[in-house]
């Protein structure tokens, strides 16, 4: 697969996302998404989406309602993804009983696919890898924990809910801070930790597009063919949260994005003398 920075694209808002750039395109493969998320696969209405945008639900059930208008904005919605994807349910019935059937439960619900210990599993029937990863990790083994300061966060507790999005180098330590801080006295270092890692991320992204600015597009894509796939592991290392590891990889690929653009650097006054 050729890398999207080979192919000299403007960078994308989204600055990890791009980064995961690699990933996406994996993940756009292996989610077999739709081009309209509110059509069924055989292209009639989607229930769920027909009955739950209902407007009358802004009066009588507003909570109801914001459900549906957060997926309406999200990632997942352009991405194809739709309500059953998350919750299961039928969304070819038109009723409400035969479209919810046993399994579209609130996620109070025990079995519920999107209660608190199911969510990693149900967000990982398409997030295959990065559930891998995060199955190793502490959070994971801590995700039954039954007292709140002990208990790890889900994928939800980090990326929301339903318009999943990505945490950056400026929202990342909020987020640790909510349970690593002086005050719970669990790892108070972590949120300075994952900060600085992001912002390595987002080196990672710089040299990358230098490289695939100025290299070669024949010697670049063989560069990028295994660079991308570090990159997309990284990724999968990063949900395990194991810092250490992910630290030394994390200079392992940036040394070698370094070297590279020490190489091309060299080259340069040779092209234009
Ligand atoms: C403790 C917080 C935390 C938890 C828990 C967590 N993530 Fe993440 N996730 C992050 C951060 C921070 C990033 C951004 C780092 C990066 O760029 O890889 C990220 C990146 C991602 C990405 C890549 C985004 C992209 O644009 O390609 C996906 C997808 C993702 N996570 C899904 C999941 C899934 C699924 C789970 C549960 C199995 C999960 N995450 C659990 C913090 C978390
Ligand atoms: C004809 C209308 C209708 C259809 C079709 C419908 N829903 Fe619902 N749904 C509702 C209403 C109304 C509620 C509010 C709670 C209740 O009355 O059960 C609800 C509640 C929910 C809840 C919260 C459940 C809870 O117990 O808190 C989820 C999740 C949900 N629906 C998902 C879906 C999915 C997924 C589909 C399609 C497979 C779907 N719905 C189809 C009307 C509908
Ligand atoms: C990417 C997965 C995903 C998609 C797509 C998705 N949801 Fe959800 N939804 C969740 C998760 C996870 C929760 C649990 C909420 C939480 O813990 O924050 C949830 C919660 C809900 C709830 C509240 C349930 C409760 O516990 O009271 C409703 C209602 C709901 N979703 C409806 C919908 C509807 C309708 C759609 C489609 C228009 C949809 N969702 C699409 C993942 C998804
Ligand atoms: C039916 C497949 C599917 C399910 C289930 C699913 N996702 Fe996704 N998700 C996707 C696709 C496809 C994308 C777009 C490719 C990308 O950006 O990674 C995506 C994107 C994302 C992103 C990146 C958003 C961005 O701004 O780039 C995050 C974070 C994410 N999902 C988290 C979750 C979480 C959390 C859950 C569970 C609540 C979940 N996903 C469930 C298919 C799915
Ligand atoms: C909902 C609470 C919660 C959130 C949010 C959270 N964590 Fe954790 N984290 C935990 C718990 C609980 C443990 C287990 C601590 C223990 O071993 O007793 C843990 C452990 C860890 C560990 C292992 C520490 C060690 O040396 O054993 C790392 C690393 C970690 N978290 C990183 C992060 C990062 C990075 C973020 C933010 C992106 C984050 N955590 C967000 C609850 C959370």
């Amino acid at each position: 697969m050729q890398s999207a920075w080979t192919g000299k694209r403007a960078p994308r808002s989204r600055c990890p996302a791009l980064l995961l750039l690699p990933l996406a395109i994996a993940l756009l493969s292996s989610a077999e998404a739709r081009a309209d998320a509110a059509e069924t696969a055989t292209g009639a209405r989607n229930s769920c989406v027909e009955c739950h945008r209902d407007p009358d639900f802004l009066v009588t059930a507003k909570k109801l309602y914001d459900y549906y208008q957060e997926w309406d904005v999200s990632v997942h919605r352009q991405e194809g993804v739709s309500c059953e994807d998350c919750h299961g349910g039928n969304p070819r019935a038109r009723d409400k009983k035969g479209a919810h059937g046993t399994e579209v439960s609130g996620g109070l619900t025990a079995g519920s696919p999107v209660s608190f210990e199911n969510i990693p599993s149900t967000c990982g029937g398409c997030h295959d890898d990065i559930y891998e990863g995060f199955r190793k990790s502490n959070h994971f083994a801590h995700l039954l924990k039954k007292q709140q300061e002990k208990q790890g966060p889900n994928c939800v507790t980090c990326h929301g809910s339903i318009n999943a999005t990505v945490l950056n180098v400026n929202t990342v330590k909020k987020t640790c801070e909510r349970c690593h801080n002086e005050e719970t006295e669990n790892h108070p270092e972590i949120p300075e930790k994952a900060s600085d890692m992001l912002n390595r991320f987002l080196s990672i992204q710089r040299y990358y597009r230098y490289i695939g600015i100025r290299g070669e597009p024949a010697d670049t894509q063989t560069f990028f063919a295994v660079m991308d796939e570090r990159v997309r592991d990284l990724s999968v290392r990063w949900h395990t949260f194991d810092l250490p590891k992910i630290d030394s990889e994390t200079r392992l690929v940036i040394d070698q994005l370094k070297a590279k653009r020490a190489e091309l650097r060299a080259l340069e006054p040779a092209k234009n003398p």
